[in-house]
């Protein structure tokens, strides 16, 4: 039995130089009794969030951190959230989420805030390593039932547009996918030497190699169909690497598309308004002229009709994952399910609040049919808790950025270590993360 002793709540920086929640959390020291020790866990925040999140409490005071400060969610941990806890033993992580839950009672966690709720879950999950002495992800893998050992092929974000860019792209993320690899870090050696080649393509061109959010170049191209170009550059970096797209390396998009719809049911792309069966023809189009196997909120959250059109034209040759879409809420996911909406989601922490529901909402996935991809935040701090989730369920992808930034690094950073400590056991997801989509 390990009794939580005290729960610590303070105000960090994120990646963004926004403030977010950091959790200190002891518990009883299995191996020393008398000693306590700490799981510690910090909170990621999301640009372009779906509107059915869960709620970030923010403290609107716009003369702290232009309202953004997250003061109102330490207190909700150190006046509600510690008194209910302490002196408690959780035998389950469940039990710990369902108590928080309740605690809360909202649909969307809109009273304590998903922030202060999660970081008080992920500490408790890290507590309990340290208790045990044994890794994060191993733990993980006893609630989930995994052997946690596959190592995720990583989507690595090396093109940033959208709300994460200020450069007139739509789409928000062109990604690369190296799956052709025997291993995790040989293929994320591909994704970094790509990234450099690309970013020596851009000088080239006369373009900026600045980076945006998630460490991917944010470039403004001038021409008539600058996603076209965008696509063109990353191929090209990719082949100039000594690399072959299509067969060792290929692309992941992420439009994030409710950010340029309107409610007129139009989306405005490229300098027109387009239908959602007109964005299906592009994307159509792009697929079959690049080597794009996964599709990431193509259409808006609200376009549901669309979706199923997607879905029917696209959904045999190309992952088509749910974020804004589902929100990694089981509720969402049973209802894109039954109408046959997107085949993958995205898993996020943060937008449903507990380490248990986001487990519920990827074994759901997982015996629907659906791939699980878990994520990270455009805004991110230097915890790497996606990377141990990741390897703890054995989910066989994930996208955590580019290959700068230490707050996306961190986490490649951290699935090094875990191929490492796995040795011959670890299995490098590679090519059958994506075999229902190759030809
Ligand atoms: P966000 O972006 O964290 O700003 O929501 C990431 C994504 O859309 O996948
Ligand atoms: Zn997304």
């Amino acid at each position: 039995m390990s009794k939580i002793r005290e729960i610590q709540a303070r105000e960090i920086l994120d990646s963004r130089g926004y403030p977010t929640i950091e959790v200190d959390l002891r518990v009883d020291d299995l191996k020393y009794p008398g000693e306590t020790v700490m799981g510690r866990a910090s909170v990621p925040s999301g640009a372009s969030t779906g509107e059915s999140e869960a709620l970030e409490l923010r403290d609107e005071n716009k003369k702290r951190y232009l309202g953004k400060g997250v003061l109102k969610a330490i207190e909700n941990v150190r006046n509600r959230i510690a008194p209910a806890l302490i002196g408690r033993d959780f035998p389950l992580q469940s039990l710990l989420d369902d108590t928080l839950r309740d605690l809360d009672g909202t649909p969307y966690k809109s009273r304590l805030g998903a922030n202060s709720i999660l970081g008080v879950s992920m500490a408790y999950i890290r507590a309990q390593a340290a208790s045990k002495r044994v890794w994060t992800e191993e733990i993980l893998a006893s609630i989930f039932k995994s052997s946690a050992t596959t190592l995720p092929v990583p989507l690595m974000n090396i093109l940033n547009g959208g709300k994460h860019a200020e450069n007139g792209l739509a789409i928000q993320e062109f990604m690369i996918i190296p799956a052709g690899f025997h291993q995790f870090s040989e293929a994320l050696r591909a994704g970094a030497e790509i990234f450099h080649r690309l970013k020596k393509i851009l000088h080239d061109q006369g373009l900026s190699t600045g980076v945006g959010d998630e460490g991917g170049f944010a470039p403004t191209f001038e021409g008539e169909k600058p996603h076209e170009q965008a696509l063109l550059v990353i191929m090209q970096a990719i082949s100039d690497s000594g690399y072959q797209p299509g067969k060792n390396v290929f692309i992941a998009l992420d439009a994030a598309a409710s950010e340029f719809w309107d409610k007129k049911n139009a989306y405005r792309f490229e300098g027109n308004l387009l239908s959602s069966a007109d964005m299906i023809s592009v994307y159509a189009r792009w697929i079959k002229e690049f080597p794009i196997l996964s599709l990431e909120d193509g259409l808006s959250e609200h376009d549901w009709t669309g979706w199923s059109r997607l879905t029917e034209t696209l959904g045999s040759s190309c992952q088509l994952v749910g974020d804004d879409l589902f929100v990694t809420n089981p509720t969402f996911l049973k209802q894109g399910i039954e109408k046959k909406v997107a085949n993958s989601i995205l898993i996020k922490l943060n937008q449903i609040g507990t380490v248990t529901e986001t487990l519920e909402t990827m074994k759901l996935a997982s015996h629907s049919g659906y791939q699980t991809i878990i994520s990270h935040r455009s805004g991110e701090t230097e915890d790497t808790f996606i990377a141990d989730l990741a390897v703890g369920t054995d989910c066989q992808q994930i996208k955590t950025g580019s290959a700068s930034r230490t707050d996306r690094t961190a986490k490649y950073n951290q699935l090094l270590r875990l191929e490492e400590r796995l040795g011959e056991k670890a299995r490098f997801a590679g090519y059958s993360a994506f075999k229902r989509w190759m030809s």
